[in-house]
């Protein structure tokens, strides 16, 4: 019977984590599990900096943003030094499993740690970008669409009232799922992404149509298009139509902030409470997802960044939608 284990937050922060912190807490102290919350992310372990976590630690967090374990991406972990630092320090303190919770970059370095040490891990998906195998749903995702839905529907407010272009550049890092959600769900008139192949001309044929009718336009660009980000693109539809009043928007960090919705408050604390569930079964190097409202397990070593291909009918209808 496991006895104690640890648990971090790594790579970006995201809505939601404090709900799947509070769920692992709560799952492993019912089963008289000692839990040590290392401290942002694997240099937590590195340093062995942690907190014997208690019932009270995780107390009036589910609401709230951020990670109350704080979180950190860790270049040391990946060098031969950090991770045998890691290694002795969790050897040390006798810690049988890990609960991490992260993106792919924090599942590798589980895989790599699981090299070094007979320790079993199980993870979480914790990243706005949705961009895993292994869940439907990324811890944070949820909240941050509605946060850029939300930001959207206020630039359309002024955009509408200057009659304005405005092209608002979104995060996701290499995908664009927060920006094809958020652009469907904002009625923008156009949408730029890394998974769909952007035919810049039919951009440009598309603002000339709108020098028809004078009104607000929204243009949604995920950062990792290869149209490369919002200004570019401001820069392109001005060439085309010089007189048009554009403004861009940058959402940037404000799309990782803000208290978790309900569905990932939920969803987060499902996945915190089968990932004790999982380490008392044995179940190790395993990402634990949830899939058509199942509760999955996914390999580490599977779980590597998707991107979601667009079918036909999908790419139509945002371009009737935006038309
Ligand atoms: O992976 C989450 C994410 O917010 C991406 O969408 C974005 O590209 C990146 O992290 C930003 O990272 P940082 O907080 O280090 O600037």
């Amino acid at each position: 019977m496991i006895k104690r284990i640890g648990i971090l937050t790594s790579g970006g922060d995201a809505p939601g984590m404090n709900a799947c912190i509070r769920a692992v807490v709560r799952t492993a102290l019912y089963n008289n599990i000692e839990l040590l919350g290392y401290l942002r992310g694997y240099d937590g372990i590195i340093d062995n900096q942690y907190v014997v976590m208690q019932r009270e630690s995780v107390s009036n967090i589910i609401h709230r943003g951020g990670t109350v374990l704080k979180t950190a991406r860790s270049p040391r972990f990946m060098t031969p030094a950090g991770m045998q630092q890691a290694v002795n320090n969790l050897q040390q303190s006798g810690v049988e499993g890990l609960v991490i919770i992260g993106g792919d970059g924090s599942f590798r370095g589980a895989v790599e740690l699981s090299k070094h040490i007979d320790i079993k891990i199980l993870g979480c998906a914790g990243t706005i970008d949705n961009d895993l195998v292994g869940t439907d749903y990324t811890i944070g995702y949820d909240t941050a669409i509605n946060t850029v839905t939300d930001a959207i529907d206020k630039l359309r407010d002024t955009a509408e009232s200057h009659d304005r272009v405005f092209v608002v550049e979104v995060m996701g890092r290499d995908a664009g799922l927060i920006a094809l959600r958020t652009a469907i769900a904002s009625g923008a008139e156009a949408l730029l992404v890394p998974e769909m192949h952007n035919d810049m001309a039919l951009l440009g044929e598309r603002v000339r149509q709108w020098r028809k009718t004078k009104s607000s336009r929204i243009v949604v660009v995920a950062e990792g298009d290869e149209a490369g980000g919002a200004y570019k693109v401001a820069d392109y539809i001005k060439s085309i139509v010089p007189d048009f009043d554009m403004r861009v928007t940058v959402l940037g960090h404000i799309q990782r902030g803000g208290s978790p919705t309900c569905m990932e408050r939920v969803n987060a604390s499902v996945v915190g409470y089968h990932a004790v569930k999982g380490l008392m079964e044995g179940r190790r190097n395993e990402l634990v997802g949830i899939i058509n409202r199942e509760v999955v397990y996914t390999p580490f070593l599977k779980t590597v960044k998707h991107k979601e291909t667009l079918d036909a009918g999908m790419e139509e209808m945002i371009r009737v939608l935006g038309s």
